[in-house]
């Protein structure tokens, strides 16, 4: 078999897809905020056994319009929208502070459900990213004191040197916290929840709105899109 056929022949969904969740013939009964509809689709990722469902892929782009995407975690969903965490001295930091429009995508495969959340990330300021790295196990305060990320590492050696002298300060002060730290919270202008199925084709619900950071529940346009 050549790798195109190989490709070819992979289902992309298992069967027995759940349904969307939402009445999609009577969107005035649907969450009234994405954030509500997508804490329901995170508890059935969580019951349906699906690895890692907090991942989901950051895509940036700098100022000339070049684009950067990687995977990392969701560290909470609020009202202002979607954060995450990471240096500010990264590419994602950079391309952040030279252009804030951002989008983050989650695939849960097993439940054949994707969800963009495309908006303006903004830093949550020094507190917030301090507290986040407060919060992190030893090892991965260790590895954020490092620094130097996606920068080209000489050997593995100096990294793994850099890493036991910082765990050692990292297990010694708690409350150390890498300069760079930083929490952004991607503030969302739409949402959209999308859901392949058995037997009836892809549904898409777009939650969009004129007026970020949405608190009201009014401030919520849902629509359906072709899919
Ligand atoms: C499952 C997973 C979770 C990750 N979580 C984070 C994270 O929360 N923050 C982070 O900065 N990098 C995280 N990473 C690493 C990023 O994918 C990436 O390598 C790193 O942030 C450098 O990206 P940049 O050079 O585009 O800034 C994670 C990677 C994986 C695979």
């Amino acid at each position: 078999m050549t790798f195109r056929e190989r490709l070819r022949a992979l289902p992309t969904f298992p069967p027995g897809l759940p349904p969307f969740g939402v009445d999609l013939d009577d969107l005035a009964t649907a969450p009234a905020t994405p954030q509500e509809l997508f804490a329901q689709w995170f508890d059935d990722a969580l019951a349906a056994g699906v690895g890692a469902p907090h991942a989901a892929t950051l895509s940036t782009a700098d100022a000339a319009g070049r684009v950067h995407a990687r995977t990392l975690v969701i560290k909470d969903v609020t009202a202002e929208g979607w954060w995450f965490a990471g240096h500010a001295t990264s590419p994602k930091g950079r391309d952040v502070a030279e252009n804030p429009h951002a989008a983050l995508t989650v695939f849960w495969r097993d439940l054949g459900r994707q969800v963009r959340v495309t908006g303006r990330a903004t830093s949550a300021g020094a507190e917030a990213g301090a507290a986040d790295f407060r919060a992190r196990p030893d090892g991965s305060r260790a590895a954020g004191l490092v620094g130097h990320q996606s920068e080209p590492l000489g050997s593995r050696q100096e990294y793994w040197d850099a890493f036991a002298g910082r765990l050692d300060e990292a297990r010694e002060h708690p409350d150390a916290v890498a300069p760079a730290w930083t929490a952004w919270v991607l503030t969302p202008v739409a949402v959209e929840f999308w859901a392949a199925s058995d037997d009836k084709g892809q549904s898409r619900l777009r939650y969009r709105t004129d007026a970020p950071p949405a608190r009201t529940e009014t401030a919520w346009t849902k629509e359906l899109l072709w899919p």
